[in-house]
């Protein structure tokens, strides 16, 4: 799978506003089983910090911007969420660091499955190990 993938919502534009939608199965490639979003993170705060073991998730700032450094065990990439329509599909086994979140952002997360601490790995050299593998 590509390190950086991103994810384009459709969206609706007008002079009234604009939607943006994202269907569970239909565009987005799997059933969304959970959504929760980050928002009030200190400027200087580094989030994530782990990978997921099953779990697939899209992360899009819906306000604002953040960053994030992905890291498959290989190469290494960041990229810059700074749109409400263009978000990033986030592999499992990639290690996810997020940062340079500005004061008003609000980072929505669409994930594949319900919470399970058992499907982190917070520990990078366990990371390193097993993408080695
Ligand atoms: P974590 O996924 O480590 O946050 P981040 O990657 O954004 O830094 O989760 C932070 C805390 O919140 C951790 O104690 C687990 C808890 N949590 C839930 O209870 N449910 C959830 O769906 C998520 C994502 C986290």
């Amino acid at each position: 799978v590509p390190l950086v993938e991103w994810f384009l919502f459709h969206h609706v534009d007008s002079p009234e506003g604009s939607l943006v939608v994202a269907q569970s199965e239909v565009d987005v490639p799997f059933a969304i089983k959970r959504v929760y979003f980050l928002h009030s993170i200190p400027p200087t705060q580094v989030r994530g910090k782990h990978a997921h073991k099953a779990l697939t998730q899209i992360a899009v700032a819906v306000k604002g911007s953040c960053s994030f450094h992905l890291d498959d065990g290989h190469d290494q990439a960041d990229v810059k969420l700074d749109s409400p329509s263009r978000g990033i599909i986030l592999h499992p086994n990639i290690w996810r660091e997020m940062y340079d979140f500005t004061p008003d952002c609000v980072l929505l997360i669409l994930a594949s499955a319900h919470f399970d601490e058992a499907d982190y790995i917070r520990d990078y050299e366990a990371f390193k190990h097993a993408a080695r593998r």
